[in-house]
């Protein structure tokens, strides 16, 4: 089968075995091209809300995939490939936030979407980079625990100067990879270019961007400006799909190894395979975590608006 057959035969089954598919923008093009819906976790987060549909296909990591289950648990909720982690999810575990939270009482603890669906069972409301700065800015509390992303906690915490934010070594390494030389280099290269980046990247790069995004922002601002080129900080997939929505401007990489390994393990196999039965992972949580995780995912829709 080429490329065009399995894209036809994907649409074909989703009609006929009423699936959903959800993609995230670090996917691959020809997969966003046969999703129901594309955007970054926290636009994914809400649409996976809403769907009326009895089965949700996640193309993304694993973290998306439990967030959906845990917004629909009476739905078949499948996780295209299983191997898909994001190694930042996993860089905490419930006793370490537990233990903080016995010797800081008074914190409210704020984790990035980006944690698994055990962990949130722990922590009081969620964010994703677009709606980080809305909620935190919204917490009465002054006292906040912010996991795991120390970078995008850093950035958070230089938007909200009243909030005493408190962060742990986390990150994505992907994002975190990127070194102020590099940008530094590529903005020589490309002068009359914009550097957008996301908030995951050091902040050394982030002092050095023009704008600071998460996947979406980037993306809006940089289809919305009247600039003609722009050296793109994150997944590089977003260069790719930002040159097919603005074939008149031009996206250069702030860095070739900007590429997460795990939002690439998906391929359109892997999502005929899951839709015709055969392949993917269903997602099953347990119903104390299911209660325990949603009442952070429902604060931060809640307050994300
Ligand atoms: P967004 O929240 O911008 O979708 O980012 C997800 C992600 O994994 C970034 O590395
Ligand atoms: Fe996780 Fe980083 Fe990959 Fe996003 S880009 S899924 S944060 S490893």
């Amino acid at each position: 089968m080429n490329m065009k057959e399995m894209q036809a035969e994907i649409l074909r089954l989703k009609k006929e075995k009423d699936i959903c598919i959800l993609a995230h923008s670090y996917q691959a093009h020809e997969i966003l091209e046969i999703a129901d819906y594309t955007g970054d976790s926290f636009a994914l987060s809400k649409l996976a809300a809403k769907a009326p549909n009895q089965t949700m296909l996640l193309c993304g990591v694993r973290f998306m995939a439990e967030t959906v289950k845990i917004l629909s648990p009476e739905k078949k909720v499948l996780l295209s490939n299983p191997i898909a982690g994001c190694p930042m999810a996993e860089q905490f575990d419930k006793e370490a936030i537990l233990r903080f939270q016995a010797e800081n009482p008074s914190c409210t603890v704020v984790a990035y979407i980006n944690t698994t669906a055990e962990l949130k069972t722990v922590c009081d409301v969620c964010v994703t980079s677009s709606s980080a700065i809305q909620i935190v800015s919204k917490l009465k509390n002054p006292d906040i625990l912010f996991i795991p992303d120390c970078n995008l906690g850093s950035f958070v915490a230089k938007k909200l100067p009243d909030k005493n934010i408190r962060l742990l070594q986390g990150g994505c390494p992907v994002h975190a990879a990127v070194t102020a030389e590099q940008a530094a280099k590529a903005k020589a290269a490309h002068p009359d270019a914009l550097l957008l980046v996301h908030p995951e990247c050091v902040p050394a790069v982030a002092e050095a961007a023009d704008y600071i995004g998460s996947t979406s922002g980037i993306m809006d601002f940089a289809v919305k400006s009247d600039c003609k080129e722009f050296i793109i900080g994150t997944e590089n997939s977003i260069a790719e799909h930002l040159q097919y929505l603005c074939p008149d401007k031009k996206f250069y990489l702030l860095s070739k190894s900007l590429i997460c390994q795990d939002m690439k393990a998906t391929t359109l196999a892997d999502v005929l395979s899951c839709c015709s039965g055969t392949g993917g992972e269903e997602i099953l949580l347990d119903a104390d975590t299911l209660t325990k995780a949603r009442s952070c995912i429902d604060k931060m829709i809640e307050l994300g608006g």
